[in-house]
């Protein structure tokens, strides 16, 4: 099938590379002149497992390519897929400038009958207005139909999860945007489920928040098992054994991030506030990630009242490991309360530090290894549990830092690895080691 995918965020450009992959004609818009150059040549521009491969060899087998020329993309094709930002806006609402741009220029392009399928997280109801909107403005005599068809891959498994996805949501008002749509997936062997345009748009910011919500149920649990003296691995663990509660996402930590639970979470609870209803539990889990971000900083506090002139070692920078992506990463709510106090801080990320750069060129040192990172250090906090981390050797701690306090907000360690090392550890939900 020929297919137009507008815009080359994480989404776009992954969902355009594994359907091309699956064996569809796809061709990806960007306004951006200059990355549209580099995506030409194999360079995938974001960090993602398995992206560049994919990438590389759809590029060569001559079923996806780039352009900034949206006319004659959309012109022909049978399906539009929308996947441009729908970042947050000051209210928490979600913002919907680039899904409306979209909309006007397929409005002014499309030249015969197709498939519009929206993959941005939108509110509930949008596929409605933007289908209106794009039919009000047609240049050509054609019919179009909008379908929601959210995804769910996460980042750093974006590939994986597209290609191998465990559910494909198909929103739709018609048999005819369905069989269109089966097509799409034809070669996708997932459940598919079918269902009226308003609950896909649902699924999919329910099934977020609802794993938003159980992480910060998870992250209440563990600040009570400290003060309890209840070790919140241990009791995740025996909480996972029962199969209606599951074992993932039950790590307690240092609060989520990224691109999709923090927005999306936000974003519901305004759409409940302006209906007059008002959403609790969503609430709740807002307001516990905001404080669980600062967790290191409280616990930092207990040794410290400023950080004026204390050697800190950050090992993490991004919201997660496997990803360069920075946004809503617990270290961009501690990194800046630290540089105002006066902290000097070096800091180690095996992707993310280069973004990282951007806010912060010249206060903070960079390095290229843990050992230099630690070295002379007085606090070390870890706010990503990247694999180098985990397998480091946990004697690099006392051996390099000069007052080894250690605040994990990832548990990378065990507790009995980290004890008689000559270090006091403090991670999230479990007892404090002392030195
Ligand atoms: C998420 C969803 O998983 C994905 O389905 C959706 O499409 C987009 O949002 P992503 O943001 O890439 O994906 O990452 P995810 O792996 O879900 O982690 C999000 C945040 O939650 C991270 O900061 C992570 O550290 C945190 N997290 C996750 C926990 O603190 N504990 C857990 O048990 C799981």
């Amino acid at each position: 099938m020929k297919i137009a995918v507008a815009g080359t965020g994480y989404v776009g450009l992954v969902t355009g590379a594994c359907l091309a992959f699956k064996g569809h004609d796809v061709v990806c818009v960007d306004v951006d002149e200059k990355k549209v150059e580099r995506l030409r040549s194999g360079d995938p521009v974001i960090y993602e497992n398995g992206l560049e491969e994919v990438l590389q060899k759809c590029i060569k087998d001559g079923t996806l390519s780039f352009t900034t020329d949206y006319k004659s993309a959309y012109k022909d094709a049978e399906v539009v897929i929308i996947s441009v930002g729908t970042p947050e806006k000051k209210d928490g609402s979600a913002n919907l400038i680039y899904i409306n741009g979209v909309a006007d220029q397929i409005a002014d392009s499309v030249e015969r009958d197709c498939i519009i399928i929206m993959k941005s997280t939108v509110p509930i109801g949008t596929s409605d207005r933007i289908e209106a909107r794009i039919i009000s403005g047609l240049t050509h005599p054609v019919k179009v139909e909008l379908a929601s068809n959210p995804e769910f891959l996460a980042q750093g498994t974006a590939v994986e999860n597209t290609l191998n996805p465990d559910r494909i949501i198909i929103g739709v008002k018609s048999t005819r945007a369905e069989k269109v749509l089966l097509k799409v997936y034809k070669n996708f062997d997932a459940p598919k489920l079918v269902v009226k345009r308003h609950s896909a748009e649902m699924i999919k910011y329910a099934s977020n928040d609802f794993l938003a919500l159980k992480i910060s149920y998870v992250n209440e649990i563990a600040n009570l098992c400290e003060l309890t003296g209840a070790d919140i691995d241990e009791v995740t663990c025996g909480m996972g054994f029962d199969p209606r509660i599951g074992s993932s996402f039950l790590r307690a930590g240092t609060g989520y991030g990224g691109s999709c639970f923090p927005k999306d979470t936000k974003a519901l609870h305004w759409l409940s506030n302006i209906r007059g209803h008002e959403l609790k539990t969503v609430r709740a889990a807002i307001d516990v990630n905001e404080s669980q971000k600062l967790v290191l900083i409280k616990k930092a506090h207990s040794f410290y009242e400023n950080f004026t002139d204390v050697n800190i070692a950050v090992l993490g920078l991004t919201f997660k490991p496997n990803t360069d992506d920075l946004r809503e990463s617990p270290s961009l709510s501690c990194i800046p309360y630290l540089v105002d106090d006066g902290a000097k801080i070096k800091a180690w990320d095996p992707v993310g530090a280069e973004n990282f750069k951007k806010f912060y060129p010249d206060e903070i040192t960079y390095c290229d290894s843990i050992s230099d990172t630690l070295e002379g250090a007085d606090i070390c906090f870890i706010f990503t549990e990247w694999p180098d981390v985990k397998e480091m050797d946990v004697s690099e701690f006392s051996k390099k830092m000069r007052k080894p306090l250690v605040l994990d907000g990832r548990n990378c360690f065990s507790l009995k690895e980290m004890k008689n090392k000559g270090v006091t550890y403090m991670s999230i939900g479990r007892p404090v080691i002392k030195a």
